[in-house]
């Protein structure tokens, strides 16, 4: 089985060592990073905007998903997203539950007219059905396995499940999008996703908060 990509989410980084964290990463072949954008509005959490991932980016060449837990308010809706287009991420992911579907198919455009992948993400308790108008659009669909807003939450396995069933859509239909998960992985529960044919693992507390540091844990996941 193809081993998934690994997307480290530095929420629960610890910013004074964050350098050495990220210099950790590359020497162990991490090519992604994962930023998480939360309002205190959609989740009940806030964190950063572009400036972190801009400084992070001028030093590292890292591939970079963008997870936006937003309500977007600007008008137009794309000036929300300027400063974070500017930084050129590899992919940029927005919930299916915070747009509505004018909004939805705007995000798309904009994620496409920048060359950025489009992802959305669901929540657990939103069903595949909801994302079913995107699915042929998208490149990416982002499936919670925690309510989003915090790392060090515990994994629901009944939500681990939409992987295999997005998966399998995928093929039937012909679409193109990967598959990636977020929300208490650790190495049991990426056994899980891995056997439902994830393609891209958000890992955030398992690696930063881990007192076997993160290269070590690291070799551990590789196992
Ligand atoms: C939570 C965030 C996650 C978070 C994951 O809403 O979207 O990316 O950092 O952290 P863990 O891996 O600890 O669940
Ligand atoms: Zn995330």
């Amino acid at each position: 089985m193809k081993k998934p990509e690994i997307m480290p989410s530095i929420l629960n980084a610890n910013f004074l060592t964050l350098n050495q964290d990220l210099k950790t990463l590359k020497e162990n072949g991490i090519k992604w990073i994962h930023y998480d954008v939360m309002d205190y509005d959609f989740v009940p959490n806030l964190t950063f905007g572009a400036k972190i991932l801009g400084d992070i980016l001028k030093k590292y060449d890292f591939k970079t998903d963008i997870h936006f837990m937003v309500k977007v308010k600007t008008k137009p809706f794309s000036a929300f997203f300027e400063d974070f287009i500017k930084l050129k991420p590899t992919m940029m992911t927005m919930h299916l539950e915070a747009m509505n579907p004018t909004e939805t198919l705007e995000f798309i455009k904009l994620c496409h007219q920048n060359k950025i992948e489009a992802s959305l993400a669901i929540k657990p308790q939103t069903p595949i059905v909801a994302l079913e108008p995107y699915l042929g659009m998208v490149d990416n669909v982002l499936v919670m396995t925690v309510n989003p807003g915090f790392g060090g939450q515990a994994f629901l396995d009944d939500s681990a499940k939409k992987i295999g069933e997005l998966k399998t859509l995928a093929k039937n239909h012909n679409w193109k999008y990967t598959v990636s998960v977020d929300g208490g992985i650790n190495k049991d529960t990426l056994t899980i996703v891995n056997n439902e044919g994830v393609d891209k693992v958000v890992i955030g507390s398992y690696l930063f908060a881990n007192p076997n540091g993160i290269g070590p844990t690291l070799e551990v996941i590789n196992d």
